[in-house]
């Protein structure tokens, strides 16, 4: 069995990470592995590579930033030729970026079978560019698997025949938990305790990187607000996105920024580095989705700067609350949070480490009976 596995983005590369890991198990399987170049810095792309033991791509698109469109189209007509060229059982895809739309796109088009992992998970925000891939990917897709019930729910609603569609548990935690180990040998606290940043693990995260958060003036500085307050209490590590580190000097943020004394802007961070801080933080703010997820898995309290998200459990039965970009309910979470006032976090179905194990289990059942 052949299968074109995609990768574009940094949320995609640990999801993948589990896959690559698992069809060494299976000597009839062969996994081929395309880079799409979305991101394509040494810090949100290959550092991935080398700490999450992922192969060096079979082929490298090298598509690199642009709009939507332009990068879409560049996706598709540069993945076009190395579908031909490999004539794979599945292309897969996963996750909800500009990548995973245009590959998948591609893949039905030329009649190949499309396999979308983490599909189903909806925020109902077509202003959203990930909603709208989300909806597209799972519309052409033929194999569809879940990470959570939510997931099976709207696809069902939607029409998506049942059987195309498996509850699977969730690769990207897959990957989370058997790294877990090796995170904890990461020197970053220590780096940024002798930086005088952080005073032992007494620290918040935070992640930014949305439009809808980063792109917009008004709505950057009111969560500034919410920051400023939050500072003062801990200190806030923020490793900074490139659109957002752009951004702030675009809008005329730096400035204010700057003024934070304990809010400390890095660069982006590994894999490893990243998950040390998530797992020891007293508290992590973002607007990624992953992040909800994993937090919930570490049981961190997450406030997410978001009026909604596409991971339900993670706020139905895990430690996140979604606030939106309102500062006074930035701050009464931080305080539901710091108070100890919050349930004990659950850890959801399925999300027990053997998610790609399922899939690839059901990819060679389905291929066997093709
Ligand atoms: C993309 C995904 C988003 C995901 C995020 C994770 C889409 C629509 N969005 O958003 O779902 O949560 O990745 O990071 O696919 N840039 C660099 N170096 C890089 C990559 C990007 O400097 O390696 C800069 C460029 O200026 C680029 C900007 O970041 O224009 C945005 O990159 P892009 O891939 O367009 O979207 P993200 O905001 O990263």
């Amino acid at each position: 069995m052949k299968i074109l596995n995609v990768v574009g983005a940094r949320p995609n590369f640990m999801k993948i990470a589990s896959l690559m890991k698992e069809y060494k198990h299976h000597s009839n399987i062969e996994p081929l592995l395309v880079h799409t170049g979305q991101h394509y810095d040494e810090n949100m792309s290959k550092s991935f590579f080398d700490e999450l033991g992922l192969p060096k791509p079979d082929i490298n698109l090298e598509v690199g930033s642009a709009s939507h469109a332009v990068q879409s189209a560049r996706i598709m007509e540069r993945f076009e030729p190395v579908v031909l060229y490999f004539k794979p059982d599945y292309v897969l895809v996963v996750g909800d970026v500009n990548s995973t739309i245009s590959c998948g796109l591609v893949t039905v088009k030329l009649g190949m079978r499309l396999v979308h992992v983490e599909a189903g998970l909806r925020s109902f925000d077509r202003t959203m560019p990930e909603e709208i891939n989300r909806v597209l990917t799972d519309s052409i897709s033929d194999i569809l698997f879940c990470t959570e019930r939510s997931g099976v729910d709207n696809l069902t609603k939607e029409g998506i025949a049942s059987e195309k569609i498996c509850l699977v548990g969730n690769v990207m935690i897959d990957t989370l938990l058997s790294n877990l180990e090796k995170a904890k040998k990461s020197s970053i606290i220590i780096q940024l305790q002798k930086k005088g940043c952080v005073n032992g693990d007494d620290f918040a995260l935070l992640t930014m990187h949305r439009p809808s958060n980063v792109d917009d003036a008004k709505t950057f500085s009111r969560i500034l607000d919410a920051l400023e307050v939050i500072q003062k209490d801990i200190p806030i590590l923020f490793p900074i996105h490139p659109r957002t580190r752009r951004n702030l000097a675009e809008l005329g943020l730096q400035t204010r920024m700057d003024s934070l004394r304990d809010i400390h802007l890095m660069d982006p961070l590994g894999y490893l580095d990243f998950l040390r801080l998530n797992s020891c933080a007293k508290i992590v703010l973002t607007d990624s989705g992953g992040i909800q997820e994993e937090t919930t898995i570490l049981k961190v309290p997450c406030i997410t700067l978001r009026e909604n998200t596409e991971r339900p459990i993670t706020a139905e039965i895990g430690s996140n609350q979604v606030v939106g970009t309102d500062p006074e309910k930035i701050l009464t979470a931080y305080r539901n949070a710091t108070s100890g006032k919050l349930k004990e976090p659950q850890v959801p179905p399925l999300w027990d480490g053997k998610a790609a194990k399922r899939i690839i289990n059901i990819l060679l059942k389905n291929c066997r009976n093709q």
